[in-house]
């Protein structure tokens, strides 16, 4: 398995790190357009391999993207991140021309790749890279509902006051403040539902500071996260590696799905060797149904800006 990461910013290099670390690949290439900076993040990495004990290679290239060939999964993280008070949405006209010159660039050297993106607006890069790269449809993977969903289940285990892996949530919709669906009415603590512990009260907390966990973050730390993003797609190039078949909620592009189409925004998807496997239709009821509506009229308004800038 090769593995190439675009952007060795602190997403891109953590993602590579856990990669690394788990040991599941033989070979990860950092890229990026800074001189010297993915070759300098990349040494940096190698020279933990003896103490953190893995067979993993990792190697860097400034923008060279011959060194990605023959890549199995690439990794977008390229573009700005979002600063305080900014929302994901306001990146879009820096990233968009930025992540679809990247998928091309890919695509010469890996026409087979998977491509998972992180670059925001997350949900609409990723549609701009199905269109950009014309992948089929299994091979384009939105990273934002395994974020979310480890992010959800983060505040129910501090509501709980319990393990994180004592809990179970999914988040669904759109990767950003307002379209982030938390189904806290599906969540559980070992097979109970967590409305067996949570009165509504604290379940609306928890659904509210999901919702904003990056804004939160990013408030924090005057720039977008990383250690949990890095996380996310790992977790997810491992399960394609592996051919796990795990299900995770991310961004796919749909077709009738959730009665939406020509769209590309968070639901669950089985993750193995091909990528997205297939999709899941979990029975919503007319709450969550409104606003998945919702959360898709508010991403095809941005996929409308890709129009207007003429890149799909
Ligand atoms: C976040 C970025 C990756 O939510 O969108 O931290």
């Amino acid at each position: 398995m090769k593995v190439t990461v675009v952007g060795a910013g602190a997403v891109g290099a953590s993602c590579a790190e856990y990669i690394a670390i788990k040991d599941f690949a033989a070979e990860v290439v950092l890229i990026d357009i800074k001189e010297g900076f993915a070759e300098g993040k990349a040494m940096d990495l190698m020279q933990t391999a003896s103490l953190n004990g893995f067979d993993t290679k990792v190697t860097g290239t400034t923008n060279d993207y011959s060194k990605t060939a023959g890549s199995d999964v690439a990794v977008i993280t390229s573009g700005i991140p979002r600063k305080p008070g900014m929302t994901r949405e306001e990146l879009i006209s820096t990233n968009a021309g930025i992540v679809k010159n990247v998928a091309e660039s890919l695509m010469k050297h890996s026409p087979d790749v998977i491509i998972i993106v992180v670059s925001n607006p997350m949900d609409t890069m990723t549609y701009l890279a199905h269109k950009a790269t014309g992948l089929a449809k299994n091979r384009i993977i939105g990273m934002g509902g395994a974020l979310d969903s480890a992010r959800f289940k983060y505040r129910l285990a501090e509501a709980l006051d319990c393990p994180a892996s004592d809990v179970d949530g999914m988040v669904i919709g759109g990767h950003s403040d307002t379209g982030m669906i938390p189904l806290t009415r599906l969540a559980t603590r070992n097979s109970v539902p967590v409305s067996e512990f949570l009165d509504q009260g604290k379940l609306d907390y928890v659904r509210d500071e999901t919702k904003v966990g990056g804004a939160t973050l990013t408030k924090l730390l005057g720039t977008s996260a990383w250690y949990a993003p890095g996380a996310a797609v790992s977790a997810m190039v491992q399960a394609i590696a592996c051919d796990s078949q795990k299900m995770f909620p991310c961004s796919s592009y749909l077709e009738g799905e959730y009665g939406l189409s020509d769209i590309c925004l968070g639901v669950p998807a089985i993750i193995g060797r091909n990528g997205i496997e297939r999709l899941v239709e979990i029975d919503l009821n007319d709450a969550e149904k409104a606003n998945m509506e919702e959360s898709a009229a508010a991403v095809s308004k941005m996929n409308d800006v890709l129009k207007e800038m003429n890149l799909v």
